[in-house]
């Protein structure tokens, strides 16, 4: 998968036949989107789902791009956060796209991190039994995972993102300057999906994040496009795999690399903010890593490499570092095994052959997966 720089912008292309779309990636590229939409889609009317915190600081920028290319928009404001994608908010999302009276071949835009991506698309999936729409992540954990790939969906009492559709975007545009206003706990909670590229299929990424993370936290300029380029490496690696497995029949599974063990403790902490999902991935990963190295796939060295590299940007990367009391290890498991399909008692996990070398193990265990947290707990 190549990308073609065109002036200031990277274009990641994402390859699924008659599905296939350009991820945009730049400092200041939401000033396009309007023509890209006019380009793409000439004539069409856009309806702009958005959250309180983004509106406040993107919705500006994005109204205007797209008054300058002649675009008619409407949007909706829902609130922030994950309670957003329940069934009620997912009804009034539905509803005020039909009251703009938004056809078919017009354009819904999720402007926001994955909740309004995962609320907005899946109602474009089924409004109208389909409407086209285009992704303008604003959080980095958006940028390089959840506006790529056409996962949608919202949360049901059984659990997260189980009503939901695979509905590719017609356009991503990453706008990575959105990212200044960013919270930084959100930040490197995002951080740690960028990492997870590096650790699952690409060694010399990792190495150049242990080098250069500094800069991709920093504020970007024409100086410094570290952040531009670790946010196109994560979505070629993401469009490459979407491309061979986009309804994850086998290989999408890698990129799952932390989050049987992350979503347990998520879960555990309530989906709250005692511990944000890329930080429960970050302590996934290591434990992911130290799973591995445990069943002889790999030495012990290269999980302190990853552990290193997370207490070094201020990422959690044990289940000692959550705060708080944590459940038992039989309500643990029983998280893990909620999330997983067991079949007679074996588990399927993403384990690591080494950096930059993930495997989907479908054996494993979850006896062996007992012992090996409840190990973990105890040294809590
Ligand atoms: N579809 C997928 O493939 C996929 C993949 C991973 C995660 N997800 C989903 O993504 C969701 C998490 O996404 P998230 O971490 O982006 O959370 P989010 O959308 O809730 O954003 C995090 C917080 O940052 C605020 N925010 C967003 N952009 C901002 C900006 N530019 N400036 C200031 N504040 C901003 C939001 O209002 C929110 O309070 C979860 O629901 C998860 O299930 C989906
Ligand atoms: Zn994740």
């Amino acid at each position: 998968m190549t990308a073609l720089v065109r002036g200031d912008a990277v274009v990641v292309p994402v390859a699924l036949g008659a599905r296939s779309y350009d991820i945009v990636i730049g400092r200041g590229v939401i000033a396009t989107l309007g023509t890209r939409i006019a380009a793409l889609r000439g004539g069409a009317k856009v309806f702009i789902v958005s959250d309180e915190n983004v509106a406040a600081h993107a919705m500006p920028a994005a109204q205007a791009a797209l008054k300058r290319a002649g675009v008619a928009s409407r949007q909706m404001i829902v609130p922030p956060g994950e309670s957003s994608k329940s069934h009620d908010v997912f009804e009034q999302v539905c509803e005020a796209i039909l009251d703009a009276q938004i056809e078919r071949g017009d354009l819904v835009i999720a402007l926001g991190g994955g909740v309004i991506g995962d609320l907005a698309g899946f109602a474009a999936a089924v409004v109208r039994r389909g409407l086209d729409y285009v992704q303008v992540p604003t959080t980095l954990l958006a940028q390089v995972d959840s506006s790529v790939g056409g996962k949608t969906a919202i949360d049901s009492r059984q659990g997260k993102n189980l009503i939901g559709a695979f509905h590719q975007p017609i356009l991503v545009v990453a706008d990575t300057a959105l990212l200044d206003t960013l919270p930084e706990r959100e930040f490197r909670a995002g951080y740690a999906e960028l990492v997870k590229y590096g650790l699952l299929g690409d060694a010399a990424f990792f190495s150049w994040l242990e080098a250069h993370w500094r800069d991709v936290f920093a504020a970007s300029s024409s100086l410094n496009s570290a952040r531009e380029h670790a946010v196109a490496v994560a979505c070629r690696a993401k469009a490459a795999i979407v491309g061979r497995d986009e309804r994850e029949t086998g290989e999408r599974a890698l990129l799952n690399l932390g989050h049987t063990f992350g979503h347990a403790f998520e879960a555990a902490c309530g989906f709250s903010d005692r511990l944000l999902h890329g930080e429960a991935i970050a302590i996934g990963m290591v434990l992911a890593f130290e799973f591995s190295a445990r069943r002889g796939l790999m030495p012990a060295t290269e999980t302190e490499r990853v552990r290193r590299h997370f207490a070094e940007v201020g990422l959690p990367a044990s289940p000692s570092d959550i705060r708080g009391t944590l459940p038992g290890i039989d309500h643990i498991m029983e998280l893990i095994i909620q999330d997983k399909k067991v079949k007679r008692g074996m588990l399927t996990f993403i384990l690591v052959r080494g950096i930059g070398s993930a495997v989907i193990e479908t054996g494993v265990d979850e006896r062996e997966v007992r012992a090996f947290l409840n190990e973990k707990l105890a040294r809590r």
